[in-house]
């Protein structure tokens, strides 16, 4: 809390005097934005004023869309003082005598503050196109400060949201208390960095809802969340050992947005023209398997069956009064002592070995470990060590395995992964039937609540239309002869003096299926290379059909692909290189080609 000097709050108040009202885009130092005045971002796109939440008299300085006339909690996407509103419309904006920007009532009291721990000269502020508040310095024009790395409930387009490793500077999502208020509420979301990088909602700091890891392509086990790599939307660890996820959309589909919602749901938004109002296309919790670790531990849950809980197969509840009573929170407990442990106990004495039981279509468990292993090596190093007690494989993440509790595992009709369970030899005398592993009473009439129902078939007819889509859109077979004839092609050794090596310091960014780097041809001409790595899971026709959609983009000025190297093991495309701006598009741009 700070109170201004005098003579800088006549300077405020002179420059209020010439404050013309003419819509701009920049608070220069000396400046200062007036409850009602407001500014608007040079494309137009955002407008940043004061306003009051539906059902409030309190005023809050924002950030919202300018095409959408009414300011509601949906529109708005950032909110600065939402932790101390203006109870008058006496507030103002302005660069303060530090520096910083600072949020001031009619008493000259500081509510908010960019808070930045150096003074800056001569700063402004500049409401970006893309709904970014950035503060700068005059010397330098350095920014010292943005709104995208402190956001409230809202990611935009080109906004990331994770950790930054070095830093361990986290940029989350907080949802606001109520549509009303948008002080700071019990839901965060971001994205966890322990072992395999992972989407989560938070509630009150514990996890709420998860993702499942991420493939390369698309979160395994977020099924109702329909963004994947289609849509723009990508993970990335890059060489700042910054892991985050952002979405981008090359083809212009209008204003979209992802948000917290005051009760903890995180929702994809797009804005309908027509109907002048948000439409949902995405969505984190569809059902309640969807709420973290609702069946405890070694519990599956299946939204279809009825209960939508079940031990897993060998597992029985831990305490069975409750679980009848559909108290699942204390999980089950493993029915037959694993061989492993009693080989360890000399009494017993050895008999067979465990086994792996196979369950299909699920989100794996939280707190897998990851190794870069074979699929068969995952296997032998899980039977080897009795801690393991389930281990899973995937080309896109490779090698996962649990010790411990198998917590919030879900099962889904399509989708997922697939996980082996280490089981005594003796569950499976015991019983024949291995692939019954939910005891599955469909009762489609009684299928949780009929939104959910609605929007899984809209889910499901999205993702079929996308793939008969890119079907269709895929080349066949013969593509390998045709077009790849028109494309230039690079050597490898080419390549390879153009980057350097593929030297680290070249590299740009890491996503989805490799790593792209920055390299100079000898003509001089600058170029980006996109390597697959062996292990991406992109096969040789999928690395076609991205080529050949592509280049039947092109003319869509997307990202200009100058060629391919096909060498060996390494498939690489090359594309222009374009300044930073676009770096995100050339890095993950090829990935957004169709939807
Ligand atoms: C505002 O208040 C009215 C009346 O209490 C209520 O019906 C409405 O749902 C409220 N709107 C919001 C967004 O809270
Ligand atoms: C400003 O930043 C300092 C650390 O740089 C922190 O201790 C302080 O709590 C921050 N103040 C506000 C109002 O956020
Ligand atoms: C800041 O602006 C004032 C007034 O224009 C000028 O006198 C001063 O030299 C500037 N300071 C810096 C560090 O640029
Ligand atoms: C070893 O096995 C015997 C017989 O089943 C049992 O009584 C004992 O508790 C076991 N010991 C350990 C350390 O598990
Ligand atoms: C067995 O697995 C546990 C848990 O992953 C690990 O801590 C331990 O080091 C492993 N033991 C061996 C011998 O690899």
């Amino acid at each position: 809390m700070g109170f201004l000097s005098k003579r800088s709050l006549l300077y405020a108040l002179c420059c209020l005097c010439l404050n013309l009202g003419v819509a701009r885009d920049t608070i220069s130092s000396f400046q200062s934005l007036e409850d009602p005045d407001y500014v608007i971002s040079r494309g137009s796109s955002f407008r940043m004023g004061f306003f009051s939440p539906v059902n409030s008299t309190n005023r809050y300085l924002g950030i919202w869309y300018n095409k959408i006339s009414v300011v509601t909690y949906l529109s708005v996407v950032w909110v600065a003082n939402r932790e101390r509103p203006l109870k008058d419309s006496s507030g103002v904006l302005t660069i303060y005598e530090d520096g910083n920007l600072v949020v001031l009532n009619g008493q000259a009291e500081i509510l908010w503050s960019s808070n930045v721990s150096n003074s800056v000269p001569n700063s402004s502020a500049t409401l970006l196109d893309s709904g970014n508040l950035v503060l700068q310095g005059d010397t330098t024009g350095a920014i010292v400060w943005e709104s995208f790395h402190h956001p409230c409930d809202t990611v935009l387009p080109r906004m990331k949201v994770g950790n930054n490793l070095r830093t361990n500077q986290k940029i989350q999502l907080t949802s606001w208390k109520s549509p009303s208020d948008p002080s700071t509420g019990r839901f965060s979301a971001g994205v966890n960095t322990q072992n395999i990088p992972q989407g989560f909602i938070w509630k009150d700091g514990h996890p709420y809802w998860r993702t499942g890891p991420w493939n390369g392509q698309f979160f395994t086990g977020a099924q109702s969340w329909v963004l994947d790599y289609h849509r723009g939307y990508t993970l990335v660890y890059d060489k700042e050992e910054i892991v985050y996820s952002t979405f981008d959309y090359v083809n212009g589909l209008g204003l979209s947005k992802h948000f917290l919602d005051s009760q903890g749901n995180l929702k994809q938004l797009l804005w309908d023209d027509g109907k002048e109002d948000w439409e949902v296309v995405g969505f984190a919790l569809a059902n309640e398997c969807d709420f973290y670790g609702t069946c405890g531990a070694f519990g599956g849950c299946y939204a279809l069956s009825s209960p939508i809980c079940s031990c897993l197969k060998g597992f029985e509840p831990k305490i069975v009064e409750e679980w009848n009573r559909g108290n699942w929170m204390s999980g089950c407990v493993r029915r037959t002592p694993l061989q492993c442990e009693r080989v360890n106990n000399r009494s017993e004495g050895v008999g067979k070995a465990d086994w792996f039981l196979k369950l299909e279509m699920v989100k794996v468990p939280d707190f897998a470990e990851w190794s870069y292993r074979t699929k068969d090596d995952c296997r032998k190093q899980c039977l080897e060590n009795c801690s393991c007690v389930a281990y899973a494989y995937d080309t896109g993440i490779g090698c996962m395995s649990w010790s411990g509790n198998l917590i919030d595992l879900q099962k889904f009709s399509t989708g997922g992964l697939d996980i082996y369970i280490r089981l005594s030899y003796m569950e499976f005398e015991n019983k024949r039937n291995l692939k019954v592993i939910f005891t599955i009473t469909v009762i489609i009439g009684a299928m949780a609540i009929p939104s959910t129902a609605y929007f899984f078939w809209r889910w499901m007819t999205k993702k079929r239309a996308r793939k008969n889509k890119s079907r269709e859109s895929l080349p066949s077979k013969n593509l390998n002869n045709v077009k790849l004839h028109e494309l230039p092609t690079f050597s490898l050794e080419e390549l390879a003096t153009a980057t350097n090596n593929f030297h680290v310091a070249n590299m740009l960014g890491r996503g989805g299926f490799g790593t792209v780097y920055k390299g100079k041809l000898h003509d001089g001409q600058e170029i980006a290379v996109k390597k697959l790595s062996r292990s991406s899971g992109q096969g040789l026709e999928e690395f076609m059909n991205e080529v050949f959609v592509i280049s039947k983009l092109q003319h869509r000025n997307l990202v200009r692909l100058l060629g391919c190297c096909i060498e060996g093991e390494e498939n690489m495309l090359i594309y222009e290189y374009m300044s930073n701006k676009s770096l995100d598009a050339i890095v993950f741009g090829m990935e957004i080609v169709e939807r």
